[in-house]
This record gives C-alpha cells, structure tokens and sequence, in this order.
C-alpha cells in the first residue's frame, strides 16, 4: 500500500498467450526480479472461455470482448503474484501502455514494448487497483484453483 510504512503491496500480472509461445517468460521475469518485486506465486493455465469471461467480466459491454477472449483462451497463460512496495502502480508502469503497437514508440522500454504487437496482443496484464488485484490474485489463486486447467493436465488431455 501507499502509507510510506515499507508495507508490500501484491498485485497480479500475466503473461499472456503470445508471451509465453514466444518465449519471452524468462526475459519478463528477469526484469521483474531485476525491478525489485518477489515473484510469491505462479502457474500456468489454460484459460477456457467461462474462465476468461468471468476474468474480464467488467469488460463484457466492449466492442472488443469476443476478441479478448479469444485471444486469452489461444494457449496457456502464465499468472503471477507479485509483491513489492506500490506493487500495481510500479507493474504498471513497468508494464506500459495497453498499445502494444504505441508503447513501442512511447514507452520503449516497456514490458509490450518488447514483447507486445498490438492493442489486442499486448503480451502481460497488470491489476489496475489495489481492489483489482485484490480481487483477481483471489480468482486464480484462492477461489477455485480447481476450476483451471494446469498445463500438466492440459498435456493429458490431448
Ligand atoms: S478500458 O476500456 O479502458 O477499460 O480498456 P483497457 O483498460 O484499455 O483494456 C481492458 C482490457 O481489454 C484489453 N483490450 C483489448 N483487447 C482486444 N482488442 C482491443 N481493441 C482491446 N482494447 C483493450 C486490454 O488489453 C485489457 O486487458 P488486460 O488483460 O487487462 O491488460
């Protein structure tokens, strides 16, 4: 939290479907120890539609919803808990823009800088609140863990 106590902060990242079949899981999480936060927690699932629906509720009125969940159920995510002072506000920045294709030119040290392409495929998420990242590190990891596939059963089931 921001009370200047040296309190850590937990927020929830992801790297998304085209980050991880591109390989850029090890670079993403060399900067983010290189950053200064503790990786506490993390999986990699295989989102299906009702789990990304759920994910991006918020989000079901948008124009781009259907493509959003397309793409978040393409192949498996890679989901983290993150723990640092500030934790959201500095994985955000680290993070940048939701553009991947913008950030590239604005923010070219950004996480999607370097591994995004566009507004849809923009390669790791970030909470964007305290109570989002609240909320969304209980939906992975308290919940229903069950409810996800792990990649080792994904492995089974083909
Ligand atoms: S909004 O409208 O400001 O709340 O949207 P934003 O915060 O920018 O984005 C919310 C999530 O939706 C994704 N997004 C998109 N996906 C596909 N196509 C388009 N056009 C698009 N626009 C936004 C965006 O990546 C955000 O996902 P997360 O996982 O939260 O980063």
């Amino acid at each position: 939290s921001s009370n200047g106590s040296g309190e850590k902060e937990r927020t929830l990242g992801i790297i998304k479907p085209d980050g991880l079949s591109g390989n850029y899981s090890d670079r993403i999480k060399q900067v983010i120890l290189e950053s200064g936060f503790n990786i506490n927690k993390e999986m990699v699932i295989q989102l299906d539609e009702e789990n990304a629906a759920n994910f991006y509720a918020e989000h079901s009125s948008k124009p781009f919803f259907t493509n959003l969940i397309k793409y978040m159920t393409s192949g498996p995510v890679l989901v983290m808990i993150l723990e640092k002072e500030d934790a959201v506000i500095h994985w955000r920045e680290l993070i940048g823009p939701t553009d991947a294709g913008k950030a590239k030119i604005t923010h070219p040290q950004s996480l999607r800088a370097m591994c995004g392409v566009d507004i849809e495929k923009n390669c790791v998420h970030g909470s964007d609140s305290h109570q989002s990242a609240q909320r969304e590190i209980a939906f992975f990891f308290k919940e229903a863990p069950s409810a996800f596939k792990t990649e080792a059963v994904r492995k089974h089931d083909e």
